[in-house]
């Protein structure tokens, strides 16, 4: 099976970038998600991979094959570059049995016998579980169940990429749940490389092995689910993963002696912020100044080349949104300044010490109860599991409870590192 690589793969039109010099590794049998805001890119990316969309620049291999490359003026024809293609928008035939839909793609190839079909439409149907409605026509299925057939259809011709483009987006939320295990396993037992976009940040975490997280045409970050999670390397990843949304919380303070940071944060608590592993805010700060300054040269070299567009759709900083009752008594951040990051499951209620928090809204599902805790002016996201009751302005005392707690730079929005806060 091959492994996909994408090399400075660019895509514009105009001066609009679709896809902004992204460089991309798709290991052999994973199954990588690209997730992103809607018009981020994704789709045109897939795209660009199968070979239905040509880049503007850039190289493309699958395997051990150059599929593209603008420099050597190579462009291989999708229907020679053995992908699989399963849209959103699938069309069955309806006029042609379960078994007909399967088998079409694969008569057309005219390179099996009627007998080779049959094996692999069986195969492939009794893999997605639908080989008890091969007679059915596509108007006496559930929408799941077509949904099983297009995928048997994709699968049929054994591609070694399969692609994926939102293709669960049209079922119901429990058939979604039920055909992404189905998915899971298929990756498994068939043992390809899945590319597969969607911009559900539940989906792409559930499913992937890795994900890719593009935002107007840039690729933010390429880790596992979990390290996306945890280690976000910027606000808007942070932001953009989670559900309930992570809490940001300004932060204004210097760095002790013993590499502690002292902050200030709900415009009242002084608090203590340990970095997890050794840290000097310093060298962060020289990396963030030189990384800034690499990033306006580009730009200036792009401004004067002659060669070279520039970026219509901007790339503008991400505005961190701080959740508050009302707007005024907000400090002003400065470059120097700072955000701590917060998962709301990081969040506990104790029952002495931390800080008090009154509850502003109570959400309980059975499992878990979502909280909004208000602190001053404050609010944060809780969850806390189990079913218990909470009133409505009732006072609780809460900790931050986590190693997990992170820290971010308010003039690049980077990470800088994850840690504890002591109150
Ligand atoms: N043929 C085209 N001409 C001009 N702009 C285009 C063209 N095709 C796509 N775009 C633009 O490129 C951007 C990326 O489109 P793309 O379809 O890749 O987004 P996406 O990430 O798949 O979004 P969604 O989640 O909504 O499907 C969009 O802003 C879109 O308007
Ligand atoms: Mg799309």
């Amino acid at each position: 099976m091959p492994k996909i690589v994408l090399t400075n793969v660019t895509k514009r039109w105009g001066d609009f970038y679709a896809v902004d010099n992204l460089n991309l590794v798709i290991d052999d049998c994973s199954f990588v998600t690209l997730l992103g805001p809607s018009g981020c890119g994704k789709t045109t990316t897939l795209r660009m991979i199968a070979g239905l969309e040509t880049p503007t620049s850039g190289k493309i291999e699958i395997g051990d094959q150059v599929v593209f490359d603008s420099e050597r003026g190579i462009n291989v024809p999708a229907n020679k570059r053995h992908v699989g293609f399963l849209f959103q928008n699938y069309a069955l035939w309806p006029n042609m049995t379960v078994y007909e839909n399967i088998a079409f793609g694969l008569k057309n190839q005219k390179k099996y016998t009627k007998k080779e079909i049959d094996e692999i439409v069986k195969r492939v149907s009794h893999v997605v579980k639908i080989d008890m409605f091969m007679k059915r026509y596509p108007s006496e299925l559930s929408g799941g169940q077509q949904q099983r057939v297009a995928i048997a259809r994709t699968l049929a011709p054994a591609p070694e990429v399969i692609f994926m483009d939102e293709p669960l987006s049209n079922l119901d939320a429990k058939l979604r749940l039920e055909m992404r295990s189905e998915l899971q396993r298929l990756h498994l037992t068939t043992g390809r490389t899945f590319v597969y976009v969607t911009h559900d940040q539940m989906e792409a975490m559930t499913l992937a092995s890795k994900i890719c997280l593009i935002d107007n045409g840039v690729l933010m970050q390429y880790a596992s689910p979990l390290d996306v999670y945890n280690y976000p390397n910027s606000l808007f990843v942070a932001d953009f993963v989670g559900s309930p949304s992570i809490n940001f919380v300004e932060a204004i303070g210097t760095q002790a002696e013993d590499l502690s940071m002292n902050f200030k944060i709900f415009n009242k608590y002084d608090v203590i912020f340990k970095f997890n592993s050794k840290l000097n805010i310093k060298d962060f700060r020289k990396l963030e100044d030189k990384e800034i300054e690499e990033k306006e040269l580009e730009k200036e070299r792009i401004k004067s080349g002659k060669s070279q567009v520039e970026k219509g759709n901007k790339d503008v900083k991400f505005k961190v949104n701080i959740m508050t009752v009302e707007e005024e008594n907000r400090p002003e951040l400065t470059d120097d300044d700072y955000i701590i990051g917060i998962r709301p499951e990081a969040i506990s209620i104790v029952e002495k010490g931390g800080i008090e928090a009154e509850i502003y809204s109570a959400m309980p599902t059975g499992m878990e109860t979502t909280l909004r805790l208000k602190i001053g002016n404050y609010l944060l996201t809780g969850v806390v599991f189990g079913g218990i009751t909470y009133k409505l302005q009732e006072k609780v005392r809460i900790k931050f409870d986590s190693d997990g707690i992170m820290l971010f730079s308010n003039k690049s929005t980077k990470l800088i590192g994850t840690g504890t806060i002591k109150i």
